[in-house]
């Protein structure tokens, strides 16, 4: 059935991705609180609030997501779908960890490990079938919410099927998609079995207009359609390299909750010391266990630096319903602790691992790194390496994969790194941490108006104005 267009809050632009701008939770006395995420999807599409007639619709996630679309609560301009409420229980889960997170995450990011991965046997299929579901009920959601000739932006992996359904419910809307991760080469994207390869190419192509982050992962996008499907019927791409919010950056970080971190982390580094920090959710594309390798074997090749660094690692849990995601978490806190016990001494911690999500400790570590250590075995673009020569307050030099979308855009002052080569990741930190401070500063300055050449509004604007033709 086509659902009807609504006549009284049709709305003009849309966008649609899994994770939204907000998250209930249901306190002891049960009420209901609302709070607003961060992230890079959120800050660049939080543009949309400066849009008339503007709706965003995601998913529920948690309980209190589900229960305010029970009691029927939402923010302005802000639609939740239960779509296990519609389309059955278990169904959002199958789509979101099953398909996106272990199977279309892990093609793109190239995560997967023979002998034992990937398998595509009848549970896959059983979440295949979630995923199209899940995918059916946001294309029908926005068939429902748009005007005429509205403008729709779909987000991510998440929701590759959804242009090509809402194309045959609504042949008049202008359809975006925009890929916030790498895509994979088409070698490695035909792991996936052939229908369902094809099935997410067509669901893409279902689009007007096709964005990413770097020409590299448009160009990978495009031969696996000239490979799969002879080509890429003449849907649109653009590239739009998402920057970093220095307005927003610059404020936030000069708070006193980030002064009081700062004093916090100051102390537990201790007088004198360098640092080098990182920044990430515990992921497995983010490659953080090999980066404490590389830090371990930085002060087996160079004792000098023994009590005279620390590395400051901030690892937030994500996707925790996933085993390979808490396994990875705990080879992290593994790892860090070991290299406490074997250098560690009365008066100095290596390794200063954090897990628990702070943003305001965050930015305080951006502020005085020395050295930021962002080595990804692929990222789409990778915000952290954006974000910190944004804050920082003395300069720091950037240890930055080359397989990072964000290297395109910051390699001439970046050190490039391999992130499978713990030793020359060991080799970059030590001429990091060496680097004299002018030198530091000059390239701190470059990169930071590299980082900031695109801002979240702006990104968002160009791609909406390049769907329906406005100002550019
Ligand atoms: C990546 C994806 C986003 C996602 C984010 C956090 O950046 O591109 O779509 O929201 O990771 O992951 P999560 O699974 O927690 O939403």
């Amino acid at each position: 059935m086509v659902p009807e267009p609504r006549s009284s809050a049709a709305a003009q632009v849309l966008v649609a991705s899994n994770r939204g701008p907000v998250s209930y939770s249901v306190g002891e006395d049960g009420e209901l609180s609302a709070k607003r995420g961060g992230g890079g999807l959120v800050s660049g599409l939080s543009a949309i609030g400066d849009e008339a007639d503007a709706l965003w619709v995601c998913a529920a996630l948690g309980e209190g997501d589900r229960e305010a679309v029970r009691r029927g609560v939402a923010e302005p301009g802000v639609r939740m779908l239960d779509v296990d409420a519609g389309a059955g229980e278990g169904v959002h889960a199958a789509a979101y960890n099953g398909i996106a997170n272990s199977v279309l995450w892990f093609v793109h990011h190239m995560l997967y490990q023979t002998p034992l991965e990937p398998v595509f046997g009848p549970e896959f299929r059983a979440q295949w079938a979630a995923y199209e579901q899940y995918n059916r009920a946001f294309a029908e959601a926005l068939a429902a919410e748009a005007a005429p000739g509205a403008a729709v932006l779909v987000q991510d992996y998440h929701l590759t099927l959804v242009p090509g359904m809402l194309r045959e419910l609504r042949d008049d809307l202008r359809i975006g998609h925009f890929s916030h991760t790498p895509w994979a080469p088409a070698d490695y994207f035909r792991m996936l079995p052939d229908d369902v390869a094809e099935q997410v190419l067509r669901g893409m192509l279902g689009a007007d207009r096709l964005g990413f982050l770097t020409g590299r992962w448009a160009d990978n996008f495009t031969e696996c359609c000239v490979r799969l499907l002879g080509g890429t019927s003449g849907t649109r791409i653009g590239v739009h390299g998402l920057g970093a919010d220095a307005d927003f950056l610059r404020e936030r970080s000069r708070r006193d909750d980030v002064e009081e971190r700062l004093r916090a982390l100051r102390e537990q580094i201790g007088e004198g010391r360098k640092t080098i920090v990182r920044v990430d959710r515990t992921e497995l594309s983010k490659n953080i266990v090999r980066g404490l390798h590389a830090y371990r074997q930085l002060l087996v090749d160079r004792p000098e630096w023994r009590e005279r660094v620390v590395h400051v690692a901030f690892a937030y849990p994500s996707r925790q319903d996933l085993a390979v995601y808490r396994d990875y978490t705990a080879e992290v806190s593994r790892v860090a602790a070991a290299i406490n016990s074997e250098f560690g001494t009365e008066g100095w911690t290596p390794v200063v691992l954090h897990v628990e999500d702070d943003f305001a400790r965050s930015l305080a570590a951006y502020r005085l790194a020395d050295v930021a250590l962002v080595n990804p075995i692929r990222d789409g673009m990778n915000l952290v390496a954006k974000e910190v020569p944004v804050v920082s307050d003395e300069g720091c030099a950037l240890v930055l994969s080359r397989e990072a979308g964000a290297y395109e855009e910051l390699a001439e002052d970046a050190i490039a790194v391999n992130p499978y080569d713990i030793s020359a990741t060991a080799v970059a930190l030590h001429s990091a941490l060496g680097m004299a401070p002018e030198e530091r500063a000059e390239r701190t300055k470059r990169l930071a108006a590299a980082a900031t050449a695109l801002p979240p509004t702006q990104w968002f604007l160009d791609q909406l104005h390049a769907l329906t033709g406005g100002p550019s």
